[in-house]
């Protein structure tokens, strides 16, 4: 296949074809929302003690690796509340005018769903915190000297804020939030019941072991196991009967290039140089990115952290290694000598 213009599958990102899929499949109540089980217990205790109090629910904050559910979890919230829910994200709000358009706006009770809020201008940011803290806006009227505030009073309401960079939120939006929740990676198991519930929804015929199979490949990511199992029922109505079963599946994924971890090419490129070119490491950060073709940050932020959770690569100060697991892996003969750890 074609490596510059094949799509990464296995990627986290939300890509165009997922969005038709997203509306199906997206859980609407807090009972279908599979896995997250301490969050889950911690939001049923918030919304009922909201509900009793006749209060709204505080500033929610959630944090996560991209396709575990925030989003999801967002609109959620407002089905379980029963809530409006007005959506923007923070490249969307490009002026000060913007955000104080859309928080005046707001009614009583609704919520605003900021995705991507560390990517909020930090002079807009300021604008936020009287508005999260009083449910105020303060607005500068004239130039210079003669310049005053005025402020306006505003509904209350709940921000809702997403981010997969909770390093990159400035301490004081941070703590605004009264609520934090933080999405980890799913259970196995807990993939394999989102792959069982999404083909009852798409009226797949498939089996426990295909459901396993698809799930053990989707890097504990909802957004990866649903775009696998899309992709696998593809190629089961073009090939077969389109109902799923193991065997069909693994030459599906195999097509795909996926293997029984979830690697796809792009992966297996970065430990193959890494193993083959460099014995194993420990070698820079730079180099991987000049010998594979990829950029360091994408290297960094999306190849390495989950070759590193599955113990295959490991950061030492001199650079990359790659593990025995890496060798074993991908079949590998394992050096004698060698600087592995
Ligand atoms: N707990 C869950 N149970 C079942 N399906 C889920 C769950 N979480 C997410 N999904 C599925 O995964 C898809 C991706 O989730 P979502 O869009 O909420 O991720 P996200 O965290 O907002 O990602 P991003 O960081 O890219 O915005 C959803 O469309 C939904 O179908
Ligand atoms: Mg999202």
């Amino acid at each position: 296949m074609d490596e510059e213009t094949q799509e990464r599958i296995v990627s986290g990102n939300e890509k165009d074809d997922d969005k038709s899929l997203d509306f199906t499949l997206r859980p609407q109540r807090i009972e279908e929302y599979i896995g997250q089980d301490k969050v889950k217990d911690n939001l049923k205790i918030t919304i009922q003690a909201a509900r009793q109090r006749g209060d709204i629910i505080e500033h929610v904050l959630l944090y996560g690796a991209p396709g575990l559910g925030k989003t999801t979890l967002a609109h959620l919230i407002a089905n379980e509340t029963g809530s409006q829910i007005r959506i923007t994200s923070g490249p969307a709000i490009e002026k000060s005018g913007d955000l104080a358009a859309i928080l005046s706006n707001l009614n009583e009770g609704d919520i605003l769903f900021i995705d991507e809020i560390h990517r909020l201008n930090k002079a807009i940011e300021e604008i936020l915190y009287p508005a999260m803290e009083d449910y105020a806006l303060d607005i500068i009227i004239g130039k210079g000297p003669s310049a005053r505030t005025v402020r306006i009073d505003l509904s209350r309401f709940t921000i809702i804020g997403a981010t997969t960079k909770i390093s990159q939120l400035s301490a004081p939006l941070r703590d605004r939030f009264g609520i934090h929740y933080h999405l980890d990676f799913y259970r196995p198991e807990e993939i394999a019941k989102i792959v069982d519930r999404s083909s009852r929804i798409l009226g797949v015929k498939m089996d426990k072991e295909a459901s396993q199979t698809i799930a053990e490949r989707a890097r504990r990511t909802p957004r990866i196991a649903n775009r696998l199992l899309k992709r696998v029922r593809d190629y089961c109505e073009v090939k077969g009967d389109g109902s799923l079963e193991k065997k069909m599946c693994l030459k599906a994924l195999d097509m795909l290039e996926v293997d029984s971890l979830g690697l796809d090419w792009v992966d297996r490129k970065i430990l193959g140089a890494i193993i083959d070119k460099f014995n194993g490491g420990p070698v820079g950060l730079n180099t991987i990115s000049a010998v594979t073709g990829e950029d360091t940050a994408t290297i960094e932020d999306v190849y390495e952290p989950y070759l590193m959770r599955l113990g295959f690569l490991d950061r030492l100060p001199r650079g990359r290694v790659a593990t025995y697991l890496a060798y074993e892996h991908l079949g590998k003969e394992k050096p004698k000598q060698s600087n592995l750890i």
